[in-house]
């Protein structure tokens, strides 16, 4: 299957979780193309509740991907301004599965990480895609590898 991961990361836990979904994926046949979103301007925070005018340099075209990963950090309480901005600009996700995965700083879901991925999922449905179950990662005081590595499993199953 062609799989294309969309990944915005500032400090580089979800571009773990995107590198291990990378390896698993290519490991099982598919045919894997990995994006870490680059913006215009740099941008260290936000929140999708405001507005803001987010462009990229390097967005990705997903048309031949049948399953499309996107993953960012939880900002805010919500998802990643800058996850949301690149899934709403590529725009057209009609025919492809989806599976979203976050991580984030708190030790507990209900701190952002599922708001977040419902928001995510929430904007992939909008766009056509057959959302699949995704994924939140906890960093503080828990064991980020670990969760990594589950989750990647699971996520590998679903395809
Ligand atoms: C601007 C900003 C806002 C954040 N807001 C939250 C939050 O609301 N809840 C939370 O659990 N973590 C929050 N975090 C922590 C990140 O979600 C967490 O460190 C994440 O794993 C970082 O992912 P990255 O290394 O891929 O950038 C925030 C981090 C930043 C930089």
């Amino acid at each position: 299957m062609k799989v294309s991961i969309v990944v915005h990361s500032l400090s580089g836990k979800t571009r773990k979780f995107a590198d291990s979904l990378f390896d698993r994926l290519t490991s099982d046949g598919h045919i894997v193309n990995l994006t870490q979103l680059e913006t215009t301007v740099p941008i260290k925070g936000g929140s999708v509740r405001q507005k803001m005018d987010i462009k990229f340099t390097n967005l990705p075209s997903v048309n031949d991907a049948e399953l499309v990963l996107f993953g960012g950090p939880v900002w805010a309480f919500g998802p990643s301004p800058v996850i949301i901005a690149a899934m709403q600009q590529i725009a057209n996700l009609k025919g492809k599965s989806v599976v979203s995965f976050t991580t984030m700083g708190f030790p507990l879901k209900c701190m952002g990480g599922n708001a977040a991925l419902a928001w995510m999922n929430r904007v992939a449905g909008t766009q056509g895609a057959k959302v699949l179950p995704g994924s939140v990662c906890c960093t503080m005081l828990r064991n980020l590898d670990e969760q990594i590595a589950t989750e990647t499993g699971r996520i590998a199953k679903l395809i």
